[in-house]
């Protein structure tokens, strides 16, 4: 099984690499397949997750069983000032991912937040309605 980590370098990337090395998680030890298996970690600037060519390539060129999303612009007060790099790399780029992956049968687990939900609602899914803090306050 060959894995793609994307955004390897933050903090989620690097414990998803952790657990790949040691073959465990907290709740355990992890699949034996998981851990036999080809693990490419990339950020940026080698893989910009936002920039469609660039992914489109590194996924056909790799062609990856599974991509790990973990790249994301995670600064919570930038996103609310810089809307365009928030957007770029939060929503255009797990689209490139999972347009890549579904051109190359490669499965996409992306990781997200519910910090762009409102909490009003009762319980949240992928398709509930995000809420920025200005709408909501
Ligand atoms: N950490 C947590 O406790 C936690 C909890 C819940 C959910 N999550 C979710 O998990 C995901 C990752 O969070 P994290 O805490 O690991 O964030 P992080 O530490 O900020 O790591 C994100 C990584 O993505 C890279 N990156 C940013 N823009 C990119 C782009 N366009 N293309 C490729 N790589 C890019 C960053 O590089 P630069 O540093 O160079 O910008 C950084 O290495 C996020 O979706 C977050 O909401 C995390």
């Amino acid at each position: 099984m060959k894995i793609i980590v994307t955004g390897c370098k933050g903090q989620l990337g690097t414990e998803i690499l952790k657990q790949l090395r040691e073959g465990r998680s907290e709740i355990g030890p992890i699949p034996e397949k998981l851990l036999n298996a080809t693990v490419i970690a990339v950020d940026l600037p080698d893989l910009d997750i936002s920039n469609y060519k660039m992914v489109d390539e590194f996924i056909r060129r790799n062609r990856p069983d599974v991509i790990i999303n973990c790249a994301a612009y995670t600064n919570v007060d930038g996103c609310e000032v810089n809307h365009d790099a928030a957007f770029k790399a939060n929503a255009l780029g797990p689209r490139n991912l999972a347009q890549a992956a579904e051109k190359t049968g490669a499965r996409l687990v992306h990781v997200s937040t519910d910090y762009v939900f409102s909490g009003r609602e009762n319980g949240t899914a992928e398709a509930s309605r995000t809420s920025s803090t200005s709408d909501t306050d």
